[in-house]
């Protein structure tokens, strides 16, 4: 455990009715660091105005200057240029973002891996129907996207591979490497969900895809807060879906007509007045966690993982989902009794034992396509983040047991 680390978060560190709370829910979002909390709120109250260079008095170029900070710095953080950092809500309005901003036509295919989250799996299925592209599943083998499939789904006409980093319902490693040198070699750009990855992996865009997108919510920082990385060649290549203030080059009459001209950068994307204070809290939360150190926080995730798949092993009324879950973030299991249902055992844990709230998550997590190539849809997910300890699984372990004591009276 890290030193003095529950200080950052007071709601681990202090009792509800009487009863600790062990968080096992990181993997939906983290607990926020109050680090975090206080840098948003100090940013508010010092330098509530708009940045852009909209505006050209004091306040207004501070702020500019602080967000010009937070874009060098993130990109710094995960070894992108500067102009590549698009800020947004989360994962789920970059990746929106970056698909509706594709140019694409109707012969164009864009293959995505089944282990895709809905926020990638829908709007390209959308795009799929509306726009008349094909949309290519790459199906699933032992919980991974399957190889020799994606190989065979690859054409001249592929446009774009999407392949998540981290699964979110299916612990352990996600083996990217190779659907990402495939996709290289044909000179196919890669969209990279890292939703799940950010928050306790090293990101080094050389490694990953050309478009990337994370929350910050999940890495401790306040919601709508995230980042869509696109390379800067791609980036050029495609036109932003959402127009606004900030994404205007020039307007002309043309004759009687007017001419527009957009912007043709990462400022094109983002339209309006921008999140700054949550930006600003954003970086410096990867700031806080650069240096705890993201080796470091892998390795006390990976601890953690193994520790808990190996006390989980021995319960035979389970079946673990994933493998090789010291690269992943989380653990996630099927019940394999009839009456077991996940609902009721996570109220279980909520509300019934006497001197612990345990929060983890169960269903089908947003992951209806992982759902329909695995044919599991009702899973029990334990997640881990800088906070947890083994005394967490072992409460959670013993939690399970005595909740499989009770059903199978
Ligand atoms: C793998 C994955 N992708 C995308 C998302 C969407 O992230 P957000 O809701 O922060 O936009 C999640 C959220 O749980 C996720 O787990």
């Amino acid at each position: 455990m890290f030193k003095n680390i529950l200080k950052e978060f007071p709601i681990l560190d202090r009792k509800i009715n009487g009863k600790k709370i062990i968080y096992l829910d990181s993997a939906c979002s983290a607990l926020k660091l109050k680090y975090s909390a206080q840098a948003q709120m100090d940013y508010l109250l010092e330098y509530g105005s708009c940045a852009g260079k909209r505006s050209t008095h004091y306040l207004s170029e501070l702020a500019e200057e602080k967000f010009h900070y937070a874009r060098e710095k993130i990109a710094y953080f995960i070894n992108s240029l500067s102009e590549e950092i698009i800020f947004v809500s989360g994962t789920t309005e970059g990746i929106n973002l970056a698909a509706n901003s594709l140019l694409l036509n109707k012969s164009d295919e864009i293959v995505i891996s089944g282990l895709e989250h809905n926020s990638v799996f829908l709007p390209f299925y959308r795009l799929s129907k509306e726009k008349g592209i094909k949309l290519k599943i790459i199906p699933l083998k032992n919980y991974q996207p399957d190889f020799s499939s994606f190989k065979k789904i690859l054409n001249k006409n592929t446009k774009l591979l999407c392949i998540t980093a981290a699964s979110n319902i299916f612990g352990g490693d996600v083996k990217y490497e190779k659907f990402l040198n495939e996709a290289q070699r044909m000179n196919i750009p890669v969209l990279m969900d890292c939703a799940q990855y950010a928050p306790s992996h090293k990101i080094d865009i050389n490694k990953m895809g050309d478009i990337i997108a994370f929350s910050g919510h999940k890495m401790g920082a306040p919601f709508g807060t995230g980042v869509l990385y696109i390379k800067k060649d791609l980036m050029f290549k495609m036109n932003s879906s959402k127009l606004g203030g900030g994404t205007i080059k020039s307007a002309n009459f043309s004759g009687k007509n007017i001419k527009v001209e957009l912007l043709k950068n990462y400022m094109s994307f983002e339209a309006g007045i921008q999140n700054y204070a949550g930006i600003w809290s954003l970086f410096k939360t990867m700031e806080f966690l650069n240096q705890i150190g993201m080796e470091n926080i892998r390795k006390h995730i990976s601890n953690l993982a193994i520790y808990a798949f190996e006390k989980l092993s021995s319960i035979k009324e389970i079946q673990i989902l994933g493998s090789d879950f010291d690269k992943g973030s989380l653990i996630s299991f099927k019940p394999l009794l009839k009456n077991f249902s996940v609902q009721d055992f996570s109220i279980y844990l909520s509300d019934d034992l006497p001197d612990y709230i345990i929060a983890i998550r169960c269903g089908k997590l947003c992951a209806d396509l992982p759902s329909l190539y695995s044919g599991i849809d009702n899973v029990i997910r334990i997640s881990f983040f800088i906070y947890n300890s083994e005394k967490d699984i072992d409460v959670f372990v013993d939690s399970l047991k005595k909740y499989l004591k009770i059903i199978k009276k």
